[in-house]
């Protein structure tokens, strides 16, 4: 009898060896690469070893994928590098007495067509600044996009996280400076990446900087309890206040929103502009789909965003290809069964989501690029689970609704106004750093598409 039918359990496939498997994952040429192989060489299910979890298992089928869906822990050594951030206790990996109420909150702010619309008119604002900035120094050479698009999707997350009051814009660039000198500390730990200084020098640059954004929210937040003036309002800090959550937590809750805002946001519109850049066909469908829903005004307004459907297929595209947070971890809680495997409790569960938008058997052709695959009537024909951008389950990002609005703006914004060239002699090489990231960022030509309208 085949494995699994009677109850009993195959054994899960997968390489043997020894050590943590780091030097496998840097021989295959990283962790995407190690994953494509793995799937290829042993099947949809897959034992491995992963710096960091003793045993994992790897599952790239949308529909083995369905069994483990319901998970509500990840696994605490592998998030244990964002500890330091927080006051309150890890929020990656709290437990799900705890998470369940604190994403309910979160999700009654991000996830809300109010708070969207609330915040609408200054992220279209600060999408404007950016473009005319560019329009100025179009002919000074190529844009790195990375870099400029996740500081842009930094400044848009502070105002909607920490609220309109923060909009002098000296302030507004304090906090995004203090913010990416506390993250850069902490990649560069996590990655080992020379940084200049001592150890103790940009520790105690990271500690003020922390401190700093900390004192940051809790104005913020003595603001709203001494009445909530509307200038220095946030909707989500107001929320969290309002679900009784302690001020240690709304602090730690700010901090988590900023960073898994801006890199991710950045990124999912920098590959997006690469990928037009290369598809100049697309990119004229998306700009003639602009003209015909926004007219000559410089940005969408928030109504017409639904409007824009074929920018919407292109975007979830480009995310399919290079998704800007690649993997995803869960740890069972119970033994699990997954097709005719049993995973045992405690094992961690890997999601590789890259993997999984490359499956072959549900993204024909899975390395082209073909926005037409999210159509309304292709994507009815695919299971829920192929296509995982923002994760799975109770787990899963509660800003994906924020995430599409401020890329669909700011891609429209920037495409009305202008033409992307790739600059020659700039390779782009992705390379997994926390996001999905360019090694070298993408530089980009820009030549004006239409006169500034009036
Ligand atoms: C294109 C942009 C984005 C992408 C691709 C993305 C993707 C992800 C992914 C893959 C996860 C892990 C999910 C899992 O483990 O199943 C995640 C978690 C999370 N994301 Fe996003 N994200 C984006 C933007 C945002 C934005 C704009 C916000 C906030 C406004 C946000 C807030 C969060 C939070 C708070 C978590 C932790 C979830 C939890 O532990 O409950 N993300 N995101």
């Amino acid at each position: 009898m085949e494995p699994g039918r009677d109850g009993t359990s195959a054994r899960i496939p997968g390489p043997r060896g020894e050590g943590d498997g780091l030097a496998d994952i840097v021989a295959a040429g990283g962790l995407h690469n190690y994953q494509l192989k793995l799937h290829a060489d042993y099947g949809p299910v897959v034992r491995f070893r992963l710096p960091g979890a003793e045993a994992a298992v790897s599952v790239a089928d949308p529909v083995l994928l369905e069994a483990t869906a319901k998970i509500d822990k990840r696994p605490e050594k592998l998030f244990e590098f964002l500890a330091p951030l927080q006051e309150s206790d890890n929020l990656q990996t709290i437990p799900a007495e705890e998470h369940t109420p604190w994403r309910r909150v979160l999700l009654s702010v991000l996830a809300a067509r109010p708070s969207h619309e609330a915040h609408f008119g200054q992220f279209v604002t600060l999408a404007i600044e950016l473009a005319d900035r560019w329009a100025e120094s179009a002919s000074d050479g190529p844009i790195a996009l990375q870099q400029q698009l996740s500081q842009l999707s930094l400044r848009m997350i502070c105002d909607y996280a920490l609220g309109s009051g923060l909009d002098s814009p000296e302030q507004a660039g304090r906090i995004v400076s203090a913010f990416e000198d506390v993250l850069t500390e902490q990649l560069a730990r996590l990655y080992q990446v020379d940084l200049p200084g001592t150890d103790q020098e940009r520790g105690v640059r990271a500690q003020r900087a922390l401190t700093y954004l900390r004192g940051i929210v809790d104005g913020v937040l003595a603001a709203h309890q001494d009445g909530g003036s509307p200038t220095v309002g946030s909707d989500l800090i107001a929320a969290l206040a309002a679900a009784g959550q302690l001020p240690a937590r709304i602090r730690d809750t700010v901090l988590m929103t900023l960073l898994a805002a801006h890199h991710t946001t950045g990124v999912a519109i920098s590959w997006t502009l690469y990928l037009l850049a290369q598809h100049p066909d697309a990119a004229d469908r998306v700009v003639e789909e602009l003209a015909r829903v926004v007219g000559d005004r410089p940005a969408p307004d928030y109504a017409d965003l639904k409007h824009l459907t074929y920018l919407n297929m292109v975007l979830k595209e480009s995310m399919r290809l290079y998704p800007p947070g690649p993997y995803g971890a869960r740890e069972a809680t119970e033994d699990l069964r997954v097709g005719e495997y049993t995973i045992s409790a405690g094992t961690t569960i890997f999601y590789p989501i890259w993997a999984v938008h490359l499956n072959p058997e549900y993204w024909p052709s899975p390395e082209v690029f073909r926005p037409e695959r999210f159509a309304a009537q292709e994507s009815a024909t695919r299971p829920r689970l192929a296509y995982i951008p923002f994760g799975v389950g109770p787990r899963s990002c509660e800003g994906a609704a924020v995430a599409m609005i401020e890329a669909e703006l700011v891609l429209a914004v920037l495409l009305k106004r202008f033409r992307f060239e790739l600059a020659p002699d700039h390779p782009v090489i992705p390379i997994e750093r926390f996001v999905l990231w360019a090694a070298d960022d993408i530089h980009m030509n820009l030549t004006l598409r239409e006169p500034i309208p009036s």
